[in-house]
């Protein structure tokens, strides 16, 4: 299927005196669209944009970012209104399907996500390759990976039933393969999923529970946990999510372009950055330390970056980060926390930089990462484990994504073009008079 597009006009290029005409296309919402993708053909000449700063590398229906004005859509919806008003299932089903299910269909979709939970149990077996102290990122990287070698009926991308099933059981085995990945780094046995748990607490009864002991769910922090999965469920195309389609583009299975996403997400600038986040607010200690860290963050000369700061496409503040921040609030008031001095560093670092004009400047505000650590933390998740949580949220968005691309008659395989300055002329010298 192919979106069918809003040809408005044309734009005009001009190289070398010969004058190129190229569609110009009107999204439903957001900037034009100029398709250059006859240009080449046309006109011998390739186009230049290192970080596709202003490249759209497909047309989508899934998510809308307003940069300028701080606003997401998941198919059209708020995401506040997600956040405040559906679960985290409800959100995926809406991310895959492109409607909010109806009774029956939120039913069905929580039955069957809840039955493809468990992992083979020859995969259990697969852990215990890793080293004791290796990241939960590598392992869970590794492990979705091998998927692959475990679930051969489901990885022939040509047949949508097939489609379906990998879905759903990456989406209902994220959780699983994250907290044995967890557990095993802590040296735990492995706990099994329950299927009289939600999405959430599940996720929370296999990295809290010990085969001796249950972990008590409490309803609070585990709806702040399903709300933080839905604000993680997707983000336009951004580097793990275009990993996965550049991954998929050339017909991979879609367990492998999952994990292509997974290593992706692992960077700093990117997913890790809520890792990075919580041991930047932790080396910066006391509120009187900031200014000493702003000025760092500020000097060019200087690597170090307000981590959970900035952001591509956000020129305003980060939706997501309000209502992570309102959460993070709700969470530490449940806990009795109130006072968690990091809560306070992150309110005072947040307030000093708004009123920085170096910040104000380049519009840089907190984006998700920035309290979603504080939060994590006093659910009791380890530093080391933040990442992988952002990518259990993704796979949703990751998988969506993947069959939309699927499924578009368009696609092709990704093959982007470069600008060679590399020598052209060198003659070989034999290694003995090198
Ligand atoms: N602290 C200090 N300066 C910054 C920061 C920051 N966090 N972010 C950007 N800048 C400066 C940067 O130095 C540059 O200055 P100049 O124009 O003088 O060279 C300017 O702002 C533009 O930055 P950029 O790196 O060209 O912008 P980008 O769109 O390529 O990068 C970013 C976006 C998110 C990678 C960047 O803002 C960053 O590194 N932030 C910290 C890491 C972080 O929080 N990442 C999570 C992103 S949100 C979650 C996700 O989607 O993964």
């Amino acid at each position: 299927m192919t979106t069918k597009k809003n040809e408005i006009g044309k734009a005009f290029i001009e190289i070398d005196n010969a004058k190129y005409e190229l569609p110009l296309y009107k999204p439903n919402v957001g900037p034009n669209v100029v398709d250059i993708s006859k240009l080449y053909a046309q006109a011998n000449v390739f186009t230049y944009d290192p970080g596709f700063t202003s490249t759209a590398n497909c047309s989508s229906t899934i998510t809308y970012i307003d940069g300028e004005n701080g606003i997401l859509l998941y198919r059209g919806y708020k995401i506040e209104d997600l956040v405040e008003n559906a679960d985290f299932l409800e959100v995926s089903y809406l991310l895959l399907n492109g409607e909010l299910p109806n009774i029956k269909e939120k039913n069905d979709f929580v039955n069957a996500i809840t039955y493809h939970s468990m992992l083979h149990e020859q995969m259990t077996r697969f852990y215990a390759g890793f080293r004791r102290d290796a990241h939960p990122m590598a392992i869970t990287c590794g492990v979705i990976g091998a998927l692959s070698a475990f679930y051969h009926d489901s990885t022939d991308i040509n047949d949508p039933q097939q489609r379906m099933i990998a879905s759903r059981r990456l989406i209902a085995k994220m959780p699983t393969i994250a907290a044995m990945a967890y557990k095993y780094s802590l040296g735990q046995p492995f706990v099994y999923p329950k299927n009289d748990l939600g999405y959430a607490s599940n996720f929370m009864h296999m990295c809290f529970s010990f085969p001796t002991e249950d972990y008590k769910i409490n309803k609070i922090l585990a709806d702040a946990l399903d709300k933080v999965f839905i604000l993680h469920a997707d983000h336009e195309q951004n580097a793990s999510t275009s990993t996965v389609r550049l991954a998929g583009s050339s017909g991979a299975n879609p367990f492998a372009c999952i994990a292509a996403g997974v290593a992706s997400l692992w960077g700093p600038a990117h997913g890790g950055a809520n890792e990075a986040a919580l041991n930047m607010l932790e080396e910066i200690g006391t509120a009187d330390n900031i200014t000493k860290y702003i000025k760092k963050a500020k000097d060019s000369n200087d690597p170090f970056r307000l981590m959970g700061f900035g952001h591509r496409v956000y020129k305003s503040y980060d939706p997501r980060a309000k209502i992570m921040q309102k959460t993070c609030h709700e969470v530490l008031d449940a806990l009795s926390l109130r006072d968690d001095p990091l809560l306070k560093v992150a309110m005072e670092l947040e307030k000093i930089a708004l009123e920085d004009p170096y910040f104000i400047e380049k519009k840089l505000y907190p984006n998700v990462d920035f309290y979603s650590g504080i939060i994590l933390r006093a659910l009791g998740f380890p530093k080391d484990m933040f990442t992988v949580l952002f990518a259990l949220a993704r796979t949703v968005g990751w998988i969506s994504q993947w069959k939309e691309m699927i499924e578009d008659s368009e696609q092709r395989i990704g093959r982007p073009r470069q600008l060679y300055m590399g020598n052209v002329d060198k003659k070989f010298i034999n290694l003995e008079d090198r």
